[in-house]
């Protein structure tokens, strides 16, 4: 089994980080292969909307970092998201990351059956940390839950991690800890 993650956060060790990285410590003890990927150490551009992955490739045409990350998509059974919410949504970093994703999806993504290039079966989960309490901001997730029918994940898991305003505060939490944490064992269980 193959888990990877992507960092949104530009904290190596913030809070998304930290959670992420407890899902992926779970996943190698379960005998899972881990990757994870850092967007703020990355050079890539957001989607130019070139059509190049609709008509002519199959894959995105712009040769950056972020080529590694979307073929490393293809290869992972379970794919973490985590990023912090800046202003209401993801963080920036994050959000150019997603628009590439939209290489990912076929030329007849619209009309279907075939929406995804991803293999069927693989489960995302979604990690968001924030200051506010998890009471507030509750749309986010449920506005990036359409992934789920986009790519045609098989399994949609969204971890929402308020009251996480200082850096690394989410130490202090361990509720949250074993949330993801079980979470990961639940999902690397064959
Ligand atoms: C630019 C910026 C915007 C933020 N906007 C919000 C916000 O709208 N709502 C909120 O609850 N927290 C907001 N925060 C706080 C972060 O979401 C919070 O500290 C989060 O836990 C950081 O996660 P990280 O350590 O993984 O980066 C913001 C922080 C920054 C730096």
């Amino acid at each position: 089994m193959k888990v990877m993650a992507v960092l949104g956060s530009p904290i190596k060790d913030g809070n998304s980080g930290i959670l992420a990285q407890k899902f992926l410590d779970k996943a190698v003890a379960a005998g899972a292969a881990t990757s994870s990927f850092f967007l703020e150490g990355m050079n890539y551009k957001g989607c130019k909307a070139c059509g190049g992955c609709k008509s002519g490739s199959d894959k995105c045409v712009i040769k950056d970092d972020l080529a590694e990350v979307l073929d490393e998509m293809h290869k992972s059974d379970i794919i973490v998201y985590a990023t912090p919410n800046y202003f209401g949504d993801v963080s920036g970093q994050f959000k150019l990351f997603l628009d590439r994703t939209f290489s990912l999806l076929t030329p007849s993504f619209m009309s279907g059956p075939k929406k995804s290039r991803l293999a069927m079966g693989k489960k995302l989960v979604f990690i968001l940390s924030q200051g506010a309490p998890e009471q507030a901001f509750t749309d986010i997730l449920t506005r990036y839950a359409h992934l789920r029918d986009y790519f045609e994940f098989a399994e949609f898991h969204p971890i929402h991690a308020g009251n996480l305003m200082e850096n690394g505060a989410v130490k202090n939490r361990p509720e949250l800890l074993a949330k993801v944490e079980k979470l990961a064992e639940q999902l690397t269980k064959s």
